[in-house]
């Protein structure tokens, strides 16, 4: 089956046609901030060289970033188009996945590094076996250049006897400081010159999953910012200024409706019997959040001092991004003061980007992995901890 390939995430545009033969046709563009003018142009190119059309397809891969907004959106709106037309299927990696998945390193923590303006890159985190299988480790994050090393010493401390691996662009850009840092961790060179169409195909068309960092078969290829753009935060911010959050203790009568936001949020879903058993448990902390008079969220805990285990929390998805969940966060934390827990723990999904996103952003670390901890689908936990802020200024008593 033939397939056309787009890699459009950074100024490097590259186009290939590839089928089971091998690669029919392979270009390769330094565009700048082109291609939107370029792209299209370049693909009529390829399927002339390679002798095939659009009706040909049977997929299409993108990069799904993260990388150049523009590109990633202009890459993934071109393959969207030539799939309708030709009724072919839209496959796509992430920038950072399809570096790791091609790198040829072993018992290894693999770092994809891309750049992302200024002096920011974003970071992969990647563990290769000894056969050189690898997994995800942890969701992507972007960060100042100056950071990036400290970023690493975090993941790496959970897997110290791991050699590091930094690959890709990023990786040209920042290998000063990176050898500095850790020596030899650039010494693989990979694909320091840019990414790379072919990385781009294998990692789109493999089985995948969340497990691998890739999207799992049959899932929609849904781009990959990491960083949200400046005019939707804004937006965002206005909405969440407009509607306060208010957190209340959750009850008997909130119950069918916790468990029903649980069903349609996780994969392996609590029971609507286990929630009402906790209700009443010593040392728990059951609540549900509100906004605009409705159920927005909801958030379990339990403290055996001096710890606290954040079990569960979710927030519906018409109320996500609008300070629900940090809501919710900021009165456990409240509970954690009064009951003498010191330290909140928690479990998270390695591919569960916006959560990670969340605990970061409330100064979790990560602290351990738990290989294999979660089911449906299979996939390693990250242990995250974060001690138990001082009471905010806002908080204090007025005298
Ligand atoms: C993860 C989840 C609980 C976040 O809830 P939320 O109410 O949207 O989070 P908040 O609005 O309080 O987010 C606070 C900050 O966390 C970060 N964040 C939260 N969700 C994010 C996402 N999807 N992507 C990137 N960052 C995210 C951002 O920094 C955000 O601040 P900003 O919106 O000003 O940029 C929600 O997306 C959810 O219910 N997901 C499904 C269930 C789940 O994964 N639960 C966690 C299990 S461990």
């Amino acid at each position: 089956m033939t397939g056309l390939v787009i890699e459009a995430a950074t100024e490097h545009v590259e186009v290939a046609i590839v089928s089971p033969d091998g690669v029919l046709a392979h270009l390769i563009e330094e565009v700048g901030h082109g291609q939107t003018r370029r792209l299209t142009p370049l693909v009529q190119e390829a399927f002339a060289i390679a002798g095939r059309g659009p009706r040909d397809l049977g997929w299409v891969a993108a990069d799904l970033g993260p990388g150049s907004f523009t590109g990633v959106r202009v890459g993934l709106a071109t393959a969207r188009a030539f799939a309708l037309a030709a009724g072919a299927r839209v496959v796509g990696a992430s920038s950072l996945a399809a570096l790791a998945h091609a790198a040829p390193a072993r018992k290894a923590l693999v770092i994809p590094l891309v750049g992302a303006g200024r002096r920011d890159v974003y970071a992969g985190f990647f563990r290769a076996d000894t056969r050189g299988k690898v997994s995800l480790l942890a969701a992507p994050r972007v960060v100042a250049a100056e950071s990036l090393v400290a970023l690493v010493a975090e993941a790496h401390a959970m897997l110290p006897e791991l050699t590091l691996r930094f690959v890709g662009p990023g990786a040209g850009r920042e290998r000063e400081r990176l050898e500095a840092a850790y020596p030899t961790s650039t010494a693989l060179a990979f694909r320091h010159g840019g990414l790379s169409a072919l990385d781009l195909a294998a990692a789109a068309r493999h089985p995948g999953g969340p497990g691998a960092g890739l999207p799992a078969e049959g899932h929609e290829a849904d781009p990959v910012y990491v960083r949200s753009a400046q005019a939707e935060e804004r937006v965002r911010h206005a909405a969440l200024l407009a509607t306060p959050v208010s957190v209340r203790p959750m009850t008997a009568a909130d119950v069918p409706a916790v468990a029903e936001a649980e069903r349609r949020t996780f994969s392996d879903a609590w029971s609507e019997s286990y929630f009402r058993s906790l209700l009443d448990q010593p040392g728990g902390w059951t609540r549900v959040a509100e906004r605009q008079g409705q159920m927005a969220g909801y958030l379990i805990a339990s403290v055996q001092e001096p710890v606290c285990d954040l079990e569960n929390v979710a927030v519906l998805p018409a109320h996500r991004r609008c300070g629900v969940a940090s809501a919710l966060l900021a009165d456990l934390y409240g509970y954690c003061r009064q009951s003498g827990a010191r330290e909140v723990l928690l479990e998270v999904r390695a591919s569960n980007d916006g959560a990670q996103a969340l605990y970061r952003s409330h100064g979790f670390r990560l602290a351990g992995l738990r290989r294999g901890y979660y089911r449906a689908p299979d996939e390693d936990a990250l242990l995250m901890a974060c001690p138990v802020p001082a009471r905010p200024a806002s908080d204090a008593p007025s005298h």
